[in-house]
């Protein structure tokens, strides 16, 4: 598909899930990867599946919630091994909650680590995209940032903040030669929704608003970001690409 040769990738949230198998599309396509996920999470399995393509494989411990850690950890990273050509924001959380349940620490949670760790990235590599004139940043959103579903409701506000972070990103960094987008999934069988699909109502649900009736596939998302992580995606920017097999239009 897209060549990525030459390219320089940074992944959150890479260990398992989305995040493993972007960071798999990437590193197959030529893109050197920096992979990177919570302290003490092993990323060997992402590094093993990115490494026989032989661009490079860095790991590194980094907590998205810790601004701090984003300020030391991306500078690190660029003086060790060049600034990034692309940013994927993928790590974030989902703990769903109703409404009337909801507390200070959900909410705290899910801003933390799905708006502001993004938001915070995509500052610590912007200035060396700025400075080279090119730059591809993309963000794990959901198809819950477009739509309501019910049980969810801080997820859901914090994925349409990204959705819209994104169109002003994109709009203040497009003269430097950066997009910035999103990709929206819908249900993906993962660490993050296993549990809640094992719901037989719940998984129905889920079914019944999907029009093939099939659940997604990390490699969906994958393949949408190694586009919008690509040369040739220069237009498409500020924008967000649902891969939700059509959920969210009927
Ligand atoms: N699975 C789905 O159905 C689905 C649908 C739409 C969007 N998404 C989004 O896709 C992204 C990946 O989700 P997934 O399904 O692969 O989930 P997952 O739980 O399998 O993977 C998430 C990864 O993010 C990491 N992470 C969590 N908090 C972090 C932090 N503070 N700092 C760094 N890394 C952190 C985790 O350790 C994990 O490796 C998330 O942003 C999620 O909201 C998932």
């Amino acid at each position: 598909m897209f060549s990525l040769k030459g390219k320089r990738a940074l992944i959150t949230g890479a260990a398992t899930g989305i995040g493993q198998a972007i960071a798999h599309r990437l590193a197959q396509s030529g893109a050197q990867v920096a992979i990177t996920d919570r302290v003490g999470v092993s990323l060997e399995e992402t590094a093993a599946l990115c490494a026989p393509y032989g661009n490079g494989v860095v790991q590194e411990a980094l907590d998205v919630r810790q601004c701090a850690m984003i300020k030391e950890v991306v500078p690190k990273l660029e003086r060790e091994g060049g600034g990034f050509d692309i940013l994927v924001n993928n790590a974030g959380i989902n703990r769903p909650t109703k409404a009337l349940e909801v507390d200070e620490a959900n909410w705290e949670d899910h801003f933390t680590t799905n708006v502001r760790g993004g938001f915070f990235c995509a500052q610590a590599v912007a200035p060396f995209m700025i400075e080279q004139g090119y730059g591809r940043i993309i963000f794990i959103s959901s198809q819950s940032g477009l739509i309501g579903i019910p049980g969810q409701p801080v997820y859901c506000a914090a994925k349409g903040a990204i959705i819209n972070l994104v169109r002003t990103l994109g709009v203040e960094w497009a003269s430097y030669g950066i997009t910035v987008n999103s990709v929206a999934p819908t249900f993906i069988e993962t660490n993050l929704t296993r549990e809640r699909l094992k719901k037989p109502e719940f998984k129905e649900f889920v079914l019944s608003k999907i029009p093939s009736r099939k659940l997604s596939v990390p490699d969906d998302v994958a393949y949408a970001a190694l586009y919008l992580a690509s040369e040739e995606a220069a237009m498409v920017n500020a924008t967000t690409l649902s891969v939700d097999g059509g959920w969210t239009s009927w």
